[in-house]
């Protein structure tokens, strides 16, 4: 066995590359559907929905894409609570249709947060378009319009999910082997002290 794999870490796939182009395509004839004879804009959250949105994109029609980035996890496996603004849009959308690309929706913050700012500068009408959607996570109520699938409560990676900032270019979405997180299930003399709440 090559030691240099990251699919070594990963417990069991969830959602296979096939699955999720399959929910790509759903998704994205959907929007075009429903935004025919409009151009909105595609706002994906980085980086864990970029390659969620280009593959959903590819569907669709006339739209422009902007990029934000909110961060709540710090690099964990436990979401922080507050929501930073890291990276800010370089647009007015002022007036326009957003479609906000996630990869996971959790605990809800994130998207509470987009959605309130994008209200509060004028957007028209506000969408979104997640990979997976965690319901049993919510903390705060957040509906997402668009979910490619409903996704238990553990933690996943891959397809664009990070585990601190590892695995976004697994081509499919799996759940981690707790010894990656959790290095004394290895029996290994690490103790980083992150206790899973998932
Ligand atoms: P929320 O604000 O709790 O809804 O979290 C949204 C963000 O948390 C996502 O955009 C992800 O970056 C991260 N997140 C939530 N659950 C997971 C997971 O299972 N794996 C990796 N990242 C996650």
């Amino acid at each position: 066995m090559n030691q240099w794999d990251m699919n070594n870490d990963i417990e069991r796939v969830l959602y296979s590359e096939k699955d999720i182009a399959e929910a790509a395509k759903r998704v994205g004839s959907q929007l075009a559907a429903d935004y025919e004879g409009r151009t909105p804009v595609i706002l994906s959250v980085l980086k864990g929905a970029v390659l969620w949105t280009v593959d959903v994109m590819r569907y669709m029609q006339y739209a422009e894409v902007e990029f934000i980035d909110v961060s709540s996890y710090h690099g964990g496996i436990a979401s922080a609570g507050e929501v930073d603004l890291v990276v800010d849009l370089q647009t007015d959308i002022a007036g326009r249709d957003i479609i906000i690309m996630e990869d996971i929706v959790d605990t809800g913050r994130s998207l509470q947060f987009m959605k309130d700012l994008l209200e509060a500068r004028g957007a028209k009408s506000v969408k979104v378009a997640s990979l997976l959607d965690k319901k049993d996570g919510r903390v705060v109520e957040a509906h997402v319009d668009y979910v490619g699938f409903d996704v238990p409560k553990a933690f996943v990676v891959g397809y664009g999910l990070d585990y601190k900032q590892l695995y976004r270019n697994l081509p499919y979405v799996g759940v981690l082997k707790p010894s990656v997180y959790n290095p004394e299930h290895a029996g290994l003399v690490d103790t980083t002290d992150i206790t899973p709440e998932h």
